[in-house]
């Protein structure tokens, strides 16, 4: 990593890596598409061709993590904990995320809640946390999938009626593989029928054992239709977070991950975006995987138009070129230049990929004719 192999500088500059071969040819070098590239071998291309290539640039087309630079300890600062719910089909995770965002958010000045968004806010004892409606478990594990982690507890509801099913082991596994601590909201406890026994049991065979037995996973009784339990749940959370000793650097541009995204009629690309690190202000040009522009416009989860977004803020934003895909990361810059070339050179990257694919796919088919 950070050194360029011909075939990747060649990308990177949407030039031919024959080009560059022959290039380096004249110049007395014998290179093939796999050879890699020194700093200096990089700068004298880039004149020769003319374009500017720095080393920040290759490092930036490739990986965002990668130029997140380690943050100064001094400029660290509490964020709020991001917590997702995840769980079996009907067991209650849609009505529980209703049911905690009617009772924090609803009392405040706002009559009701008409949009559906995929992250919101609300206030715990005056401390912020952020609640993801993933939807389903595929955007979650394609977020996993590209290393973005967004989390940092896990509620897994179970109905109390119903017990552990396939998706609760699933959602057990993913909390697991991602390293996140996890509660548990054993659901539904008004119906007749509830059973937290036989929850905790199930869990534990999964190796999620009561404290209560002797084990580390919290389990809360709740009935997300009445609201009981739902505080004690909130809480449960938020000791849990402040174990984790959350921090990030508002003092930045900002980084971090679409939470969802679509194409709107009126407005354009749409794209709900949760803060990471750094600060987004509105107006930043940002860079979302091939998609690019300026944040024309910011509101918050209620639909308030905001002009900054600290870390750990879920925020819907317009002023994109394309519709990004959910689990993208993003990143912002002061310079709108930059974020347009890496958009552009993500792009041409991912043409010529698909290019590659389709010409060795008519190679493929030419060879059936024959
Ligand atoms: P999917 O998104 O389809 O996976 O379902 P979900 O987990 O979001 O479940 P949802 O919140 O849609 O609830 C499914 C059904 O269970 C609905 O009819 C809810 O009204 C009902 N339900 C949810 N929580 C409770 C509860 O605490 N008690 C009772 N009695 N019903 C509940
Ligand atoms: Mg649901």
């Amino acid at each position: 990593s950070g050194q360029p192999t011909v075939g990747e500088l060649a990308k990177l500059m949407h030039k031919q890596a024959s080009d560059i071969i022959k290039f380096l040819f004249l110049m007395g070098n014998m290179a093939t598409i796999n050879t890699v590239l020194d700093d200096e071998t990089v700068e004298l291309i880039g004149m020769e061709f003319n374009i500017e290539v720095t080393k920040e640039h290759i490092v930036e087309e490739y990986n965002f993590e990668e130029l997140d630079e380690e943050d100064d300890p001094k400029l660290l600062e509490s964020r709020p904990p991001v917590v997702t719910i995840m769980g079996h089909v009907d067991h209650g995770k849609t009505t529980l995320l209703d049911t905690i965002r009617k009772t924090k958010v609803t009392e405040g000045e706002f009559g009701g809640i008409t949009q559906h968004i995929g992250a919101y806010q609300v206030t715990v004892k005056g401390k912020k946390v952020s609640f993801l409606d993933t939807p389903g478990h595929e955007a979650f594990t394609a977020m996993r999938a590209r290393g973005a982690k967004v989390t940092d507890v896990t509620v897994i509801v179970v109905a109390a009626d119903d017990g552990v099913m396939p998706q609760t082991k699933e959602a057990v596994d993913h909390a697991k593989a991602a390293g996140v601590p996890m509660i548990v909201a054993v659901n539904k406890m008004d119906k007749e029928g509830a059973n937290p026994d036989r929850v905790m049991s199930e869990m534990s065979e999964l190796g999620c054992m009561p404290e209560e037995w002797g084990g580390d996973t919290i389990f809360v009784p709740v009935s997300a239709k009445n609201g009981d339990g739902v505080n004690d749940l909130l809480e449960n959370i938020l000791v849990v977070a402040e174990m984790q000793d959350l921090k990030a650097n508002p003092h930045k541009m900002a980084t971090g991950t679409v939470i969802e995204a679509k194409l709107d009629k009126g407005r354009g690309a749409v794209a709900t975006l949760l803060i990471q690190n750094g600060t987004l202000h509105a107006s930043d040009a940002i860079v979302v995987g091939t998609a690019f522009g300026h944040v024309r416009k910011m509101v918050d989860d209620l639909g308030r138009e905001i002009k900054t977004a600290g870390p750990s803020t879920p925020v819907e934003i317009i002023g994109l070129n394309s519709v990004p895909i959910a689990g993208d990361v993003f990143k912002a810059f002061d310079q709108e230049k930059k974020a347009r070339q890496i958009a552009e050179a993500r792009l041409q990257a991912r043409v010529e990929e698909e290019r590659n694919a389709s010409s060795a796919m008519s190679l493929e088919d030419l060879a059936k004719q024959i």
